[in-house]
């Protein structure tokens, strides 16, 4: 059985019954109505996809708590390795096996600066397998030709894209990678949060109409895959 928990924004938890995987855990500044007390969040893995404040968000204190391991770039592991948690560094095409699965990163088009505006690395996006299930999680990112890479070599159930715009892939640029990507599932994610990134449900529901099944999950809420 897998578990997927959208936080809001591009946070998201994966897990089954033997670990769980969190990507992008952004909690304290999210301003999604998420859970604001970080001791309730359990991982054994996170997954940061790029710099950005919005997605490195609270890694550090969850994995002080849980010590879980990091999984990023070499850059942003490089950065909070000064902490006690355990990190590693991998990039584009680098794979790490979990229990029942593996976790592998992808190019995302898209920054990776620290807040302080030091370089981040590439941004990148990541598959996660488990227990059979295919997930990808595209990070933030515009839409790219890579998606059509994906759709030829992986055979994925969800994919969670971008929906927002400005920063990202709009819903109509999302529609078109998912049908790159052949993706049985869309779960729209990087939207609504602040209101450079606001989309009405209905252009999402109709961009995706004819494309692929779509799963608009509210912050807090849970999909079992079956
Ligand atoms: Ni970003
Ligand atoms: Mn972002």
């Amino acid at each position: 059985m897998v578990k997927i928990t959208y936080f809001g924004h591009s946070s998201v938890k994966v897990e089954n019954e033997y670990t769980s995987v969190f990507i992008d855990p952004f909690f304290i500044n999210n301003p999604s109505p998420t859970i604001k007390n970080l001791n309730s969040i359990k991982a054994d893995y996170i997954v940061v996809t790029h710099a950005h404040a919005d997605h490195l968000g609270d890694t550090v204190a969850i994995a002080q708590n849980n010590n879980s391991l990091v999984l990023s770039n070499s850059e942003i592991i490089s950065r909070i390795s000064n902490y006690d948690i355990k990190c590693h560094a991998m990039y584009i095409s680098g794979k790490y096996n979990i229990v029942s699965g593996w976790i592998k990163f992808f190019p995302a088009l898209h920054g990776s600066s620290f807040e302080d505006g030091t370089y981040g690395g590439l941004a990148i996006g990541v598959m996660i397998k488990l227990d059979g299930k295919m997930i990808y999680h595209a990070g933030d990112t515009g839409l790219t030709v890579e998606f059509k890479a994906i759709g030829e070599l992986y055979n994925v159930d969800i994919a969670l894209l971008p929906v927002g715009g400005n920063f990202t892939m709009d819903c109509a640029d999302a529609a078109i990678a998912a049908k790159w990507i052949g993706a049985k599932k869309v779960i729209p994610i990087h939207y609504n949060t602040w209101d450079r990134i606001a989309v009405k449900e209905q252009d999402i529901i109709n961009s995706f109409q004819n494309i692929t099944e779509l799963q608009i999950l509210k912050c807090n809420q849970s999909m079992i895959m079956d």
